[in-house]
């Protein structure tokens, strides 16, 4: 089997590592990849986002498969185009991946669907949005409808916040067209997790859960991130969780897309607050989490390459059930100085076959670039993913730490705490 992986980040080097061990694929390339994913197989230096190229390549290679990672490729149609061109892809078309790409549509389906999600109101005028929260309590949950890479989304503690974040939204078009409309959410209490479950447009396979850290620094502070690091399995993600989320949310989803003309095939990231009235529904990522990716790669056994396929093609139903590696997996995101304001580039990195060489471990390249000198440097915000497993997530973080020591790195830091919450609760 032939692959054409679309991406660049530590989710697409943990998916390409697995979708290497799979004795089926011979070859695998990269769009665009990075120099962990260089060493798997070819990088061709096509964006993400470009639909247009990436279906050319995919055509021309004459691939089996291809498994996206990130979200703009899918809300530019690619999966559309390899539809068209009959290319098999894990991943959902422009109209499913509205899931993602839409909170308002999103709330709309749930509520149409009666799937367990927070009560909202969407406005497009900020005068009446205001008005709205006259009589409501805080906290208040402020969202842009559209992408906003994780930025969309303001918890305000007092109604001054919040009129602030309406006015940035709505008048001031801080996030241009993803912020033409917004939601404001009840504020759901309890603790969040992240569940995964892949759809192949008829039904759903439960495929783990984790829990990750946003904030940059330690003790859960600074400012949002696109996460600092995650372990899996979740502790507060029990096994009747699991399955109330599975009856009540995803199995209703792919029903409900189905019916309405929008199969959903891919994988259906459910974001999950656990409240003492049981799990709800905060938000719905149409592709797989970075970096909860790389800890659900570091503990599944089944072959990745055979069961995206499977999605890819409708035949879930075919498929032997999915195995997992007891043991839980950490991963730990070494960022940039300056992340994630202002990362800065260019710094060498030292140390990573050290720190690759220790048992359980793995590096996962995320913002890295190699030179011509051999020199490996930063070239984004989180750059390295420190992986590793243990018998207990206690030995998994301290497996991750020892490997991250080994990293002679003066240009980055990493949080010192993944995982606080989890041992919190031993
Ligand atoms: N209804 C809600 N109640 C409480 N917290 C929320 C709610 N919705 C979102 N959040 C918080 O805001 C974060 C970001 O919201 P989310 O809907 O996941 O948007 P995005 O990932 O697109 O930024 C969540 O991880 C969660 O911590
Ligand atoms: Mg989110």
């Amino acid at each position: 089997m032939k692959i054409l992986l679309v991406g660049s980040g530590g989710r697409e080097h943990a998916l390409g590592w697995k979708l290497k061990q799979s004795p089926r694929v011979t070859e695998l390339i990269s769009a665009p990849g990075n120099p962990g994913l260089a060493k798997l197989g070819r990088c061709v230096a096509i964006k993400a986002d470009d639909a247009a190229e990436l279906a050319a390549l995919a055509a021309r290679e004459q691939v089996d498969l291809v498994v996206v990672g990130p979200e703009n490729a899918l809300a530019a149609g690619l999966s559309d185009r390899l539809e068209t061109l009959g290319i098999p892809v894990f991943g959902p078309t422009k109209a499913a991946a509205e899931l993602e790409s839409s909170k308002a549509f999103t709330k709309d389906f749930l509520k149409r669907h009666a799937i367990p999600c927070a009560d909202s109101e969407t406005f497009d005028d900020a005068v009446r949005a205001k008005a709205y929260l006259a009589d409501r309590e805080p906290p208040y949950v402020i969202k842009a409808d559209g992408l906003a890479a994780g930025k969309g989304v303001i918890v305000a503690q007092t109604r001054r916040e919040a009129d602030e974040a309406i006015d940035q939204i709505l008048f001031l078009k801080k996030f241009g067209a993803a912020g033409q409309r917004i939601l404001i959410e009840d504020f759901l209490e309890g603790e969040e997790a992240s569940f995964f479950a892949l759809c192949d447009g008829e039904t759903a396979v439960a495929f783990g859960n984790a829990q990750d850290h946003k904030r940059a620094f330690d003790g859960d502070k600074g400012p949002n991130t696109g996460g600092m690091g995650a372990y899996s399995p979740a502790p507060v993600f029990s096994a009747s969780v699991q399955d109330e989320v599975m009856e009540k949310v995803v199995l209703p989803t792919v029903r409900g897309m189905k019916a309405e003309g929008r199969p959903f095939r891919g994988v259906l990231f459910c974001g999950v607050m656990i409240t003492p009235d049981g799990p709800r529904i905060f938000e719905f990522n149409v592709r797989f989490g970075d970096p909860e990716t790389q800890v659900l790669m570091m503990r599944l056994k089944s072959d990745l390459a055979e069961t995206l396929l499977a999605i890819a093609t409708g035949k879930l139903s075919e498929l032997p059930p999915l195995e997992f590696d007891a043991r839980p997996a950490v991963t730990i995101v070494a960022a940039a100085n300056g992340y994630p304001d202002e990362p800065l580039a260019g710094s060498v990195i030292r140390g990573v076959a050290d720190a690759e060489a220790l048992d359980d471990v793995m590096i996962f390249h995320a913002g890295t670039r190699q030179d011509e000198d051999g020199a490996l440097r930063a070239a984004g915000g989180r750059v390295l993913n420190i992986t590793a497993t243990g018998a207990d997530l206690r030995a998994a973080i301290t497996r991750a730490y020892e490997a991250a020591a080994c990293l002679d790195w003066p240009g980055g830091f990493w949080r010192t705490d993944i995982g606080w919450r989890a041992l919190a609760r031993e």
